[in-house]
């Protein structure tokens, strides 16, 4: 058994690829077997990991995507995809990384037979040697997101409190509803994640208040909220899990409690 999470908000900057790594180290470190593949042009989770020049990997997520386009769809074509050259390894974690070119991929999946399952193929050849796989998803609710979406299970949304944007979350809401109308029945909201929350912040408190009770219906949110923390984005530019960088701190246990959460429910 294993579980496919797409982490998506079209806005940018809410935490998206802090959650992906910081989620998947998290359960890396409970024994799980994780990948996370950056299903993003700006490859943040790519440099995270210790590539700070993604564009000079040989093989990225893109030309991955490119064969398969290229090939029909018949993974028995698929060179590069059977030599599993693009699997990198960091911080307890397999991972898939990106580069620049993945944002030519979305001008070549609108001319693509069946252009919506290009990622599901590559998620469908990898899947069983995973417990977990983690898509970290660009700004965008465009086709290559579409193919996360469609690849995934459930969908993790991160949120910034300071940032809420209601439209937006309808945005989000109804692209999600129509992915798993037309492509991806089994798609599900797994939950939203508050980020950079400052609990002494009455408009933080309040604008989770206005989440749940608004969007109670359609998704949950969780417990757990991930404080603000310069720790964060240091840790990341040191290319190091939170958990080797700052083994005791208050994000290390957010996130480790908010994995519990997340396994807990299922
Ligand atoms: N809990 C946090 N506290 C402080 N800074 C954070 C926190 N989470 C993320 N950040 C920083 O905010 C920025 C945006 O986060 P990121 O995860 O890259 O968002 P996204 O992937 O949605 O664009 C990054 O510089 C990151 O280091
Ligand atoms: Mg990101």
């Amino acid at each position: 058994m294993n579980l496919t999470y797409a982490v998506s908000n079209q806005k940018g900057g809410v935490g998206k690829t802090t959650l992906s790594l910081n989620l998947g180290a998290s359960l890396a470190q409970m024994g799980r077997r994780v990948i996370i593949v950056d299903v993003d042009p700006q490859a943040n989770a790519t440099m995270a990991l210790g590539y700070p020049q993604p564009d000079e990997l040989p093989v990225t997520l893109p030309h991955i995507m490119a064969e398969i386009i290229n090939s029909g769809g018949r993974l028995d074509k698929c060179e590069l995809l059977e030599k599993r050259e693009y699997i990198l390894h960091a911080q307890g974690m397999d991972f898939i990384p990106s580069s620049i070119e993945l944002s030519s991929i979305e001008n070549i999946l609108i001319n693509t037979m069946s252009r919506e399952n290009v990622l599901k193929k590559l998620i469908g050849y990898i899947r069983d040697d995973y417990d977990y796989i983690i898509l970290d998803c660009m700004p965008s609710l465009n086709f290559v997101t579409i193919n996360a979406l469609n690849a995934a299970d459930r969908v993790l949304i991160p949120m910034q409190p300071q940032f809420f944007s209601a439209k937006g979350l309808e945005l989000l809401l109804s692209t999600i509803a129509s992915v798993k109308e037309n492509l991806n029945p089994g798609l599900a909201i797994e939950g939203a994640l508050m980020t950079m929350f400052d609990s002494r912040l009455n408009f933080h408190r309040e604008t989770m208040n206005i989440v749940k009770t608004a969007y109670g219906d359609y998704f949950r949110v969780f417990d757990t909220k991930i404080p603000v923390s310069v720790r964060v984005t240091e840790s990341q530019a040191q290319g190091r899990s939170i958990f080797d960088a700052d083994p005791k701190g208050r994000i290390a246990e957010s996130y480790a409690a908010f994995a519990k959460e997340l396994i807990a429910n299922g």
